[in-house]
């Protein structure tokens, strides 16, 4: 912490109330995966969902935010810690305006996963993990980046000579090497229905 003598100043208006107006609770849908695992694909199937349902959404997406908010950001691990760092704090803006966030990256280190947990509220983190062998992500490839990996070309290749740690206790696991877009869509789409987040 670099900032010294800094008040917290409160408002009058608080999130809950936020969150009344727009009719709905607004969790982050914290989406980790491996490159190629599906979920900025997933992530803007569930954001058309919810837009036709009426839920005021945003996406962030690891190759978007990199070209600007993050654009100082490399691949090394301090800097994707950074990288989630700030994703987490502008996730839980996002959640104090009333808005339903749903981020897409890689996020590798489950201690920085964590600690964008423990940033907000018990229930307004939804780690969803985007389950998909790097053997199919590899078959993939959309953007032929395993291939480049591969070949040497790019250093610390997450899943190829840099580590992805799983989640542990995601509260959804999509296995996108083996169910549908759709599927796994309709499987996000319950569990926020049956726990009441579109209330
Ligand atoms: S994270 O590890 O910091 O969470 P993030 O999701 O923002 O990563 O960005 C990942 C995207 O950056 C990948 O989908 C890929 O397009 C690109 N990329 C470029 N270099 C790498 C690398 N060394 N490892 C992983 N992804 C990379």
């Amino acid at each position: 912490m670099k900032s010294t003598n800094i008040t917290w100043h409160s408002g009058q208006v608080t999130k809950e109330q936020r969150q009344g107006l727009n009719g709905h609770k607004s969790p982050v849908l914290w989406f980790t995966g491996l490159s190629g695992a599906g979920k900025s694909t997933l992530s803007v199937a569930v954001e058309k969902e919810l837009f036709e349902r009426g839920i005021r959404t945003l996406i962030l997406d690891g190759d978007n935010v990199r070209h600007g908010l993050n654009k100082n950001l490399g691949f090394s691990a301090e800097d994707r810690t950074e990288n989630i760092r700030r994703i987490g704090e502008v996730s839980k803006l996002m959640s104090d305006a009333g808005v339903m966030t749903l981020t897409a990256f890689i996020s590798p280190y489950r201690k920085d996963r964590e600690l964008v947990r423990e940033l907000l509220p018990n229930d307004e983190f939804i780690e969803i993990y985007v389950k998909c062998d790097l053997a199919e992500c590899e078959k993939r490839d959309p953007k032929g980046l395993y291939k480049k990996a591969r070949a040497g070309e790019i250093k610390g290749f997450t899943g190829i000579d840099d580590p992805y740690e799983a989640p542990e206790k995601a509260e959804i696991v999509v296995e996108t090497d083996s169910q549908s877009i759709e599927e796994s869509v309709n499987q996000v789409i319950k569990f926020l229905e049956i726990n009441g987040y579109l209330d």
